[in-house]
């Protein structure tokens, strides 16, 4: 959650960022830090998109005044191009938002934009080898 609050800042502008690991490896954990880090709301509002598939968070920014929304997806249940495709993320991704995905290798490639990949390597019960990459 540590790791996700310090790593907000760049990320702007917005962008997608592609989240994978094995199941509780802590994806959604490291997104509650992300949304946080991003002021689109508190750790404890962002639960796991896994039944939902697609949650927003933004509120009001007082400095630009500005809504800066994220998007946090979760692919776990979705299968092939066709289900992706009816999630409509690719709106998502022009919409100038953040936009975050677990499991997000399910994404067909290519994507239509630039994107960062983060994946989670399981150590140890309580350890975990974080990899980002900009793509
Ligand atoms: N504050 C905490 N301290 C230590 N471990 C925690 C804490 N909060 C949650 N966990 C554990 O961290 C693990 C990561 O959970 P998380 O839901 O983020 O994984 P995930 O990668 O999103 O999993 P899934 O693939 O099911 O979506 C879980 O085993 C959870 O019990
Ligand atoms: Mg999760």
């Amino acid at each position: 959650m540590a790791f996700g609050r310090s790593l907000a800042p760049m990320l702007r502008p917005a962008c997608v960022v592609l989240l994978d690991g094995d199941l509780g490896s802590g994806k959604t954990i490291l997104a509650k830090g992300i949304v946080a880090g991003l002021g689109a709301a508190t750790e404890d509002e962002v639960t796991s998109p896994s039944f939902t598939l697609v949650h927003e968070y933004g509120r009001l920014d007082a400095a630009t005044g500005r809504s800066a929304k994220v998007y946090h997806a979760d692919l776990y249940r979705i299968d092939g191009r066709r289900e992706v495709e009816s999630l409509g993320l690719d709106e998502l991704f022009d919409s100038g938002s953040t936009v975050l995905i677990e499991w997000g290798a399910k994404l067909p490639e290519p994507l239509p934009c630039s994107f960062v990949r983060i994946r989670l390597e399981v150590e140890g019960e309580s350890e975990r080898r974080i990899i980002v990459e900009k793509h």
